[in-house]
């Protein structure tokens, strides 16, 4: 009989998410460009569900049951227009054609756009979770037609991850919709971990704290309000210690932080929409600046202070105040990522739900946490809230994190350990609180040097103030 779904693509993700539609009980036609790897499929985990090996990518589409359902599961860019152009030629009007890699999400407004022509759904999903998610349940967040999620939408849901019995999985909006929001959501992540490695490090480099005892550290603050996976992952990481020479294993990787572009994506795209990310900027450009090997090996001789360390009482004192620190800028970087999801919205025409995203990370992705829980009820009280930040919980929380948060960044400075995401978040928050921001005197010299104009504070229109000539009035232009 005909398959129900089908996976081309099994590298680990896609082999995965083709055993997740199997165990739950779909026939699953499975395909991948060189044949071993659905042999290994097949031989490994046959016995799990129930599969259909296809050869070619002929037999892969002749499997399946119509309408279509075939989820891509390739390298994202040119990898995976070869396989839709393969399959395109193969396909029926009212097919669903889903990618579920790491897509641009301009690449995947054009894929839609395309396959719309031809009478196919093209449908961009964002999944999250890495292996273990896509076997078990991971974050899903498709974009596309309502029609095609109409029909391939339950089986998502089904595959998905369930919190409070809510499969973290929606129908994200339109077209890119989807892989913008996987986009946003992997951009978070990078200031999340950006975040927490601060963090560490000013547990090791200020307090003088050994990485078994930060990875106890990490432990007790993910039995509150920090509970999250990726606290969780820190312990388990700091805690091991190196087989081939019993040192830490965090002393023995290499300290450059590799990147496959999502979050660099985020950035670009915050800068066209002029929406301020500063954390996940801070987050993208730390890695690159970890990486940047001559000019690390050039800066490392350079005076730094005096003073390198915290005496022990102020140290006894410091896991407390960091934790308020890092939850602070926690709520700074998420709060920025939301408007960035806001902001995408609105340029593209999505009609994305805030809080619907909150609540489809909640399990499943990678960024998963009970503070999402929050964000969710926050977005559920005021859809269009201008930021996060001014929700009563977010506001009380900031409210008392205040001095430990200031604490921190100073620390950070005085000793020279750098902390580029506590810092960033901490001049947005204040740049968000101020009445009266120096953007006033950048006006002033645009004004200057360039007759670039500027506004006032007392009369509307447009005003230019004629430089050379002492006492003259602006003139409006
Ligand atoms: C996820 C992850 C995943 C991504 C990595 C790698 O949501 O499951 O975001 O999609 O592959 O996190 O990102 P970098 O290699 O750029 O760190």
């Amino acid at each position: 009989s005909p398959a129900r779904i089908g996976v081309t693509g099994l590298a680990v993700m896609g082999r995965n998410l083709a055993r997740n539609f199997a165990r739950h009980g779909y026939r699953v036609a499975v395909h991948n460009r060189t044949q071993a790897r659905t042999t290994a499929l097949l031989e490994e985990f046959g016995h799990e569900g129930e599969f259909v090996a296809a050869g070619t990518t002929e037999e892969f589409v002749a499997a399946l049951e119509r309408p279509r359902l075939i989820v891509i599961m390739v390298k994202a860019g040119a990898p995976t227009d070869a396989v839709i152009d393969e399959l395109v030629p193969l396909l029926d009007e009212g097919d669903v054609v889903a990618d579920g890699g790491n897509a641009h999400f301009l690449d995947t407004r054009r894929r839609e756009a395309a396959l719309r022509e031809r009478g196919l759904h093209f449908v961009g999903s964002g999944i999250s979770g890495g292996e273990q998610g896509a076997l078990e349940g991971p974050s899903i967040m498709p974009g596309g037609t309502p029609e095609a999620y109409r029909v391939l939408g339950p089986l998502l849901e089904d595959i998905a991850a369930k919190v409070d019995g809510k499969p973290c999985c929606t129908h994200v909006g339109p077209d890119g919709a989807g892989h913008f929001v996987k986009m946003v959501h992997n951009g978070i992540e990078y200031a999340d971990m950006q975040l927490i490695a601060e963090a560490y490090d000013l547990l090791r480099h200020g307090a003088g704290l050994q990485p078994d005892a930060i990875a106890e550290v990490f432990r007790t603050w993910n039995a509150g309000r920090l509970e999250s996976y990726l606290i969780e992952i820190t312990a388990e990481v700091l805690a091991r210690t190196d087989a081939a020479t019993g040192k830490p294993f965090v002393d023995v990787v290499l300290d450059q932080a590799e990147q496959k572009g999502t979050g660099r994506w985020t950035v670009q795209s915050a800068l066209e929409l002029g929406v301020p990310v500063s954390g996940i900027a801070e987050a993208v450009f730390a890695r690159s600046l970890s990486g940047s090997v001559p000019l690390r090996q050039a800066g490392r001789g350079l005076p730094g202070p005096t003073e390198t360390w915290l005496d022990s009482a102020a140290a006894d004192r410091f896991a407390d105040d960091v934790e308020q620190a890092l939850y602070a800028s926690k709520m700074v970087a998420y709060a920025q990522g939301f408007n960035q999801i806001q902001a995408g919205s609105a340029e593209y025409s999505w009609q994305i739900d805030p809080g619907e995203m909150a609540t489809i990370w909640r399990g499943g992705c990678i960024i998963r946490a009970r503070f999402l829980d929050r964000i969710r009820a926050a977005y559920e009280a005021d859809r269009e809230r201008p930021t996060l930040l001014t929700d009563a919980h977010f506001r009380e929380a900031l409210g008392s994190a205040q001095s430990a948060w200031r604490r921190v960044v100073s620390v950070a400075a005085q000793l020279g350990v750098p902390a580029p995401g506590f810092a960033t978040a901490l001049a947005y928050y204040d740049g968000l609180r101020a009445e009266r921001l120096p953007a006033a005197l950048v006006q002033g010299q645009r004004d200057f040097f360039g007759a670039h104009t500027y506004r006032r504070v007392d009369r509307d229109g447009t005003f230019h103030t004629r430089w050379e000539v002492e006492g003259r009035p602006e003139e409006q232009r």
